[in-house]
């Protein structure tokens, strides 16, 4: 879909011709305003039919005194921005299975929350087709092709409707590589995904293949990739929006292009969904693409481990010992703990750029999905300021996530006879525990965690990736980069400003 911004007042939109015109209602809506549009939106409310309640939808063709040919009113509740998606979601939903070729946008009043319902429209045009041969002739191809969302003043929310767009692309580009099989989103091919983000003005991307991964002594990532045909791929990507000497912020991402769970196999019911387990790789593929639209004065480096995790006779087994990049040998007590054996040996290969701040993004357990379902991301950040930074970063993108601990007593049960350290512990705790084994690996940087296990898909009727934590990650380097920006005090004070920004 197509989507502006452009003015338009309440009042105007009654006079605009167009096919649809969907408007977003919230409580309190102040009945008795003169034009024809507020008129029938407080007839609508006077007679029950409509309500302000989230969600409510009321759509009407040919009312009288408006120039558009269908009329959706949609509640918005109290107005919150994650309100605003859903509702602008729901009335999407409601003209696609309809024939207007395009639709206008407005708030009935302030404030209007321009991010939410760009993000919306966006999100509602995607839907995945990669595999499948034709189109399917069941389902008619949605005539809804443009949208415009009418402001009273298109230069006041210019911005967040920038911000949305750049977002919403990097957003369809994770859900896009998310959703594809693991037969079309091997380690290979995602390195060609981020070769081609490479093309984009101010990235750059280096691959590197199961030799240069020897040579440098990733013995923990490469004991995970050995038990399959298709070969590891490190990927490196660069975003330089700041000059040389800028410290960047690294991300990385999980990349396990299908995690059969190995030795330690997985039960077959549902274990398509591990295809899923590069989630993590695909939202760093998917910030990269923003930062291309969004030209944030900042330096990201993305680093993703990228394999599959398959049972063979030569693939590593319970008890087998390994060292990783960092020296440090690791006991693989369960090879379905695999995430964790990329992620450490690209954590410790993250200090080589003296980051100011490293997050990893993972599917890493299942533990998480049970602690905190599918509404927010577990977070786990050994910096305090970062942490915070993270959360407000959620909230603001509606793209949330929930602080987990970090005390030491959880990491009691990764103690091993056999190696410096188990990959995994006991039952309990698993998400907790599993940070507590990633968090050995980053210990030269300000350091946060974010398991995407529970929000990275989504089940049930509408399977498939949600492009989450996109949204946050940019919401976060945005946040970093104006910060940055804005007139500091003295120029001896710039360094340690930066720094604290970094986390801040
Ligand atoms: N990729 C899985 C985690 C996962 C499970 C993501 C379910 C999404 C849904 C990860 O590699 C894994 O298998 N973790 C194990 C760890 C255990 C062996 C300590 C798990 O969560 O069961
Ligand atoms: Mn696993
Ligand atoms: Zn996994």
């Amino acid at each position: 879909m197509d989507v502006e911004l452009g003015a338009l007042r309440l009042d105007a939109a009654a006079t605009r011709r167009t096919p649809a015109l969907m408007v977003l209602v919230a409580d309190g809506f102040q009945t008795g305003g003169s034009d024809a549009l507020s008129a029938w939106i407080g007839k609508a409310l006077a007679s029950g039919d409509f309500k302000t309640e989230a969600g409510r939808l009321m759509t009407s063709f040919g009312a009288p005194g408006l120039a558009a040919e269908r009329l959706v009113l949609v509640g918005i509740g109290d107005g919150h921005p994650a309100r605003v998606r859903k509702a602008v979601a729901a009335g999407v939903a409601a003209l696609r299975a309809g024939a207007a070729s395009a639709v206008t946008v407005c708030f009935a009043q302030q404030p209007q929350a321009v991010y939410a319902a760009t993000l919306a429209l966006v999100e509602a045009a995607y839907s995945y087709q990669t595999t499948k041969s034709r189109p399917d002739p069941k389902k008619k191809v949605p005539a809804l092709k443009n949208a415009l969302i009418g402001v009273p003043s298109a230069a006041v929310a210019r911005a967040d409707f920038e911000r949305a767009l750049g977002t919403a692309q990097g957003v369809a580009l994770a859900r896009e590589w998310a959703n594809r099989p693991a037969n079309h989103a091997t380690p290979t091919l995602l390195a060609g995904a981020a070769r081609q983000l490479a093309k984009r003005p101010g990235i750059d991307c280096q691959v590197l293949g199961p030799k240069d991964v020897a040579k440098l002594g990733m013995g923990a990532f490469q004991a995970v990739a050995q038990g399959s045909a298709e070969e590891l791929r490190f990927i490196v990507l660069r975003y330089s929006g700041a000059g040389k000497s800028a410290a960047p912020v690294v991300l990385v991402g999980k990349g396990i292009t299908f995690d059969t769970g190995g030795i330690s196999i997985k039960p077959a019911p549902d274990m398509d969904q591990m295809k899923f387990d590069m989630g993590g790789a695909a939202s760093v593929l998917g910030v990269f693409r923003a930062l291309a639209d969004l030209k944030p004065a900042l330096n990201v480096i993305g680093l993703i481990p990228a394999c599959e995790n398959m049972p063979d006779g030569r693939a590593v087994k319970p008890g087998d010992v390994v060292s990783s990049l960092s020296g440090q040998t690791i006991e693989i007590l369960n090879t379905d703990a695999e995430g964790r054996l990329v992620l450490c040996d690209a954590l410790t290969y993250a200090e080589r750029f003296k980051p100011r701040a490293v997050i990893d993004i993972a599917t890493l357990t299942g533990a998480c999905v049970v602690a905190l379902g599918e509404v927010r991301s577990g977070l786990f950040a050994a910096d305090e300021a970062l942490g915070q930074a993270l959360q407000t970063a959620g909230e603001r993108a509606l793209d949330p996530c929930w602080r987990m601990p970090l005390d030491d007593e959880y990491a009691e049960g990764l103690k091993t006879n056999f190696a410096d350290v188990a990959n995994v512990a006991g039952r309990f705790g698993g998400a907790i525990t599993a940070a507590k084994f990633l968090q050995r690996f980053a210990k030269a940087y300000p350091w946060a965690h974010l398991d995407i296990a529970g929000t990275a898909w989504k089940q049930g009727a509408n399977k498939g990736a949600t492009g989450r934590p996109v949204g946050l990650l940019v919401e976060y380097l945005l946040a970093l980069a104006a910060d940055a920006s804005a007139p500091k005090a003295g120029a001896k004070a710039k360094g340690r400003a930066a720094r604290r920004a970094a986390s801040a």
